[in-house]
């Protein structure tokens, strides 16, 4: 089938659709910065597609159907339109490479998570062949590189920034070791002058992205830990907000846990995944710390900030887990009262240890726990935004809300959402916000200062 002629020019449409995690949300934005010099402008409405890129995740089984199922629904666009360029990266396309184009014969290109760099010169040559490619670099390190297009300049108030990749943990239950390959960590000086195009470019919050970010730094020729990039940015750039994801308790230092007593610059919350109560099952989890090791943590941390909101991830159905030790993971949920939880049942996933384990629980079992456990933590949620009616807090303006007519959206430190009144030039600023109703998922409240502080350096 003979390609249409391109014209410099004339913009062909790239349509990215992004499974997963917000390392897949901004691989999918450094694959729309690569490809917007060669011609390729973002559509969003499928049909106008020239290229589609999909960024897969695997991380669970569930998110792995999806994929699936989308990509089999692609099928018939490609029939209408046989120009149409079909792309797959991120996780599933690491973990099955070539196995992919042979499921789907109409996908023309597999691109490995370490791949996301040279997505430019593969569609390029994609496009000159005619052929079909798998593209998983071994060598690169799947991080953006210093300067160059990729450190882009975007619109929005808040953009992630991408600060290490990969892990070393090998968590019983998890894929990531094995699709987003070993723990390797970005540069400190790449990593703050990226925040400082950000920053020139509009944006007011940075959420720094890594699948253990409190290990960030080790194997750098340029010493720093993550305390030190923390601090740097806060003193070096003008940015008003950090935030970080994802923490593992057993490297969450005192150290760190101080910086959040630090100013306001770095957001009240922390997203620390305790993923079971039990203390047998997180050692066949292969954690790496007890339930009274994490507990101990978040009293400390407490006192550090009392303020500080905590959420985390469980998992209910590993293999073994009996309803003795639920109840200790329901108990923990009680000691903590979390302000929001993301539960998930247990899933077998290829290469993990736990795929083997033998004792698995039956899947209408895991189902039943983990409703009981969403119902209560939904009651929690609930009281907690109950608990912030009356009160004023300083609200980063992100933009018109989805929900609402007319409202802006924006977020408190404590990570909640909130709705209110609003003209559309606050977008950016930092309002305070008084809250007068509280929904299961977000808040509603009326400006009451306008506009508050404009920076949030705090030297
Ligand atoms: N089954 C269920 N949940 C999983 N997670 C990771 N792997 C699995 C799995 N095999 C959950 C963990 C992790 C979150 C991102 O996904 O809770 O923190
Ligand atoms: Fe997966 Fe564990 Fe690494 Fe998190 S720390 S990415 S759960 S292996």
């Amino acid at each position: 089938m003979s390609e249409p002629p391109f014209h410099p020019g004339s913009p062909r449409g790239l349509y990215v659709r992004t499974f997963g995690c917000q390392m897949n949300e901004y691989d999918s934005l450094r694959v729309q910065r690569l490809l917007g010099p060669l011609g390729y402008v973002p559509v969003s409405d499928i049909g106008e597609a020239d290229v589609i890129f999909l960024n897969t995740c695997s991380v669970r089984e569930k998110a792995e159907h999806k994929v699936h199922s989308f990509l089999g629904s692609l099928r018939r666009l490609k029939k209408i339109k046989p120009h149409l360029k079909i792309i797959a990266g991120g996780c599933v396309a690491q973990q099955l490479g070539e196995k992919l184009l042979d499921r789907f014969d109409h996908l023309d290109m597999v691109i490995g998570t370490r791949g996301v760099g040279s997505v430019g010169l593969m569609l390029q040559r994609l496009q000159e062949s005619g052929g079909r490619l798998v593209c998983m670099p071994g060598e690169e390190n799947g991080l953006p590189g210093p300067g160059g297009p990729e450190i882009f300049p975007r619109g929005g108030v808040t953009a992630p920034v991408t600060i290490m990749q990969g892990c070393n943990n090998y968590c019983a239950y998890c894929i990531v070791p094995y699709v987003r390959g070993p723990e390797r960590s970005r540069p400190a000086s790449e990593i703050l002058e990226e925040i400082r195009r950000l920053e020139d470019s509009g944006v007011r919050e940075v959420l720094l992205l890594g699948q253990n970010v409190n290990s960030y730094g080790r194997g750098l020729d340029e010493k720093s830990t993550f305390v030190d990039l923390l601090r740097r940015i806060r003193t070096e750039t003008g940015i008003a907000r950090i935030r970080f994801t994802t923490s593992h308790p057993k490297d969450l230092t005192d150290e760190l846990m101080q910086c959040f007593a630090e100013g306001d610059t770095l957001c009240k919350h922390l997203h620390l995944p305790v993923q079971a109560g039990s203390d047998r099952i997180l050692k066949r989890m292969n954690r790496g710390y007890t339930a009274a090791g994490y507990m101990e943590k978040i009293r400390r941390l407490r006192l550090i900030c009392p303020q500080i909101a905590l959420t985390s991830d469980i998992i209910v159905g590993f293999p073994g887990e009996t309803e003795e030790d639920f109840t200790k993971t329901m108990d923990l949920l009680e000691e903590v009262r979390f302000d929001n939880l993301f539960s998930f049942r247990y899933s077998d996933r290829p290469n993990t240890s736990a795929a083997s384990f033998p004792d698995k629980v039956p899947p209408e079992e895991a189902a039943r726990r983990l409703l009981e456990l969403q119902t209560y933590q939904a009651d929690v949620t609930l009281r907690k935004n109950l608990a912030e009616v009356g009160s004023v807090r300083d609200v980063l303006v992100e933009g018109p809300s989805r929900a609402s007519n007319g409202q802006m959206t924006g977020r408190t430190t404590h990570n909640r959402i909130i709705n209110f009144e609003a003209p559309l030039s606050s977008c950016g600023q930092i309002l305070g916000v008084k809250i007068s109703f509280a929904y299961s998922h977000s808040l509603k409240g009326d400006v009451i200062v306008r506009p508050k502080a404009q920076s949030g350096r705090d030297l």
